[in-house]
């Protein structure tokens, strides 16, 4: 039988996220200092080579979804090379990007071509007039970029060829009384809109746990919205729980990335920007795959270290809410 990353606890990780940048062009509160954070140098990101390699080595072990992210992943230079050379795999992988969507009227073409099948799109205010203070960027300027964004977005929508979700980190005081117009979209365009749990991850100083707000909160305000039904998932579906208006166009999700387990149905790896596989979103212990890269390596010896990072996944993660997680890795390196 062919080969496949099946961890000690009988997962299947047939799902590859791939940092491609730390770098972004925003600063959300919930993810970077105001300052930004040091950048990783460029020696020290792989290159677009070395992360198509991986690519081709993990769906050879048997990966068949890989998702781009950052940092920013549409600012990483070259990025066309990338999504082509992943769009001509075989097997071919379902190809999907995590993008703050400042840059997708630039890229939407591309993305088109490539085929990538979905566009997760953060947004966390529908306020224009609100966006600079969540993304630091300032108001003026929020203004425009959230304009830009929401071209995006549309564009997205009219050309046909994505499936579209909307992320929303859910902050009680900051958007908590946005969550039913988040949740209205659903109601009048074919998007999902999900809302995420904030986690307190990454060695910089967090932004404040108060600010949290479980799967529960989230729900407890939904209520108002009407009556919506839960929509089955199914194995290789991801975290979310799913939800929808009966007849509406969308659909509604909410993520509990702390308050509830999903790592038992956990199929995912990730390759941080600076070349590390992460068994897990909370993981310390990596493995320094760039340092293989580096070392004239055989496609074996990538698959060899895509094997280790599998069997060293942890059953599940030990975090809890309102208490700050010293996660091996800023979540714009790791890639969220
Ligand atoms: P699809 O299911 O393919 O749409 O994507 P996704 O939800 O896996 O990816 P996305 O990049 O949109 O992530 C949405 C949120 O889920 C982000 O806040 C991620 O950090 C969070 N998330 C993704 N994977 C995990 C995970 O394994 N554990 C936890 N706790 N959170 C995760
Ligand atoms: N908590 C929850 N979600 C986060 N994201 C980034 N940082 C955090 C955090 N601390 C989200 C982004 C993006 C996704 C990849 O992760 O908003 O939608
Ligand atoms: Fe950039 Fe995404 Fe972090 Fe916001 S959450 S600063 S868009 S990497």
């Amino acid at each position: 039988a062919p080969r496949r990353l099946v961890d000690t606890y009988g997962r299947w990780l047939h799902y590859l996220r791939i940092s491609l940048t730390d770098r972004c062009n925003l600063r959300c509160i919930y993810c970077m200092p105001s300052g930004g954070l040091p950048m990783l140098r460029h020696e020290d990101i792989l290159t677009l080579e070395e992360q198509a390699r991986m690519a081709k080595v993990a769906v050879n072990l048997g990966v068949n979804k890989i998702r781009l992210t950052g940092g920013e992943p549409l600012l990483r230079r070259g990025v066309a090379t990338l999504l082509k050379d992943i769009d001509r795999l075989t097997p071919r992988p379902d190809l999907r990007i995590t993008t703050n969507g400042l840059l997708l009227e630039r890229h939407i073409d591309l993305l088109e071509s490539c085929r990538v099948s979905t566009l997760n799109i953060s947004l966390d205010t529908l306020r224009p007039e609100k966006y600079g203070n969540i993304t630091g960027v300032g108001q003026t300027a929020g203004e425009k970029l959230f304009a830009k964004v929401k071209r995006g977005i549309d564009l997205a929508l009219e050309t046909g060829a994505f499936q579209v979700k909307i992320n929303v980190v859910a902050l009680s005081g900051i958007n908590q009384d946005e969550i039913l117009d988040f949740a209205r979209l659903t109601l009048k365009a074919p998007l999902a809109v999900r809302f995420i749990e904030y986690m307190p991850v990454g060695r910089h100083k967090p932004f404040q746990p108060r600010h949290f707000l479980s799967t529960e909160d989230i729900l407890a305000v939904l209520a108002d919205l009407g009556p919506f039904e839960e929509l089955p998932t199914g194995p290789g579906d991801g975290p979310a729980r799913r939800f929808k208006v009966p007849g509406s166009p969308g659909e509604l999700g909410v993520i509990s990335a702390l308050s509830s387990h999903f790592c038992a149905a956990c199929n995912r790896l990730r390759l941080t920007a600076d070349g590390r596989l992460a068994p897990c979103l909370f993981s310390e212990k990596t493995v320094d795959v760039k340092a293989v890269l580096r070392a004239n390596p055989t496609d074996e010896d990538l698959a060899q270290a895509l094997l280790k990072a599998t069997r060293e996944k942890p059953a599940k993660h030990h975090q809890v809410p309102n208490q700050t997680i010293a996660a091996g890795c800023p979540m714009s390196r790791l890639g969220g």
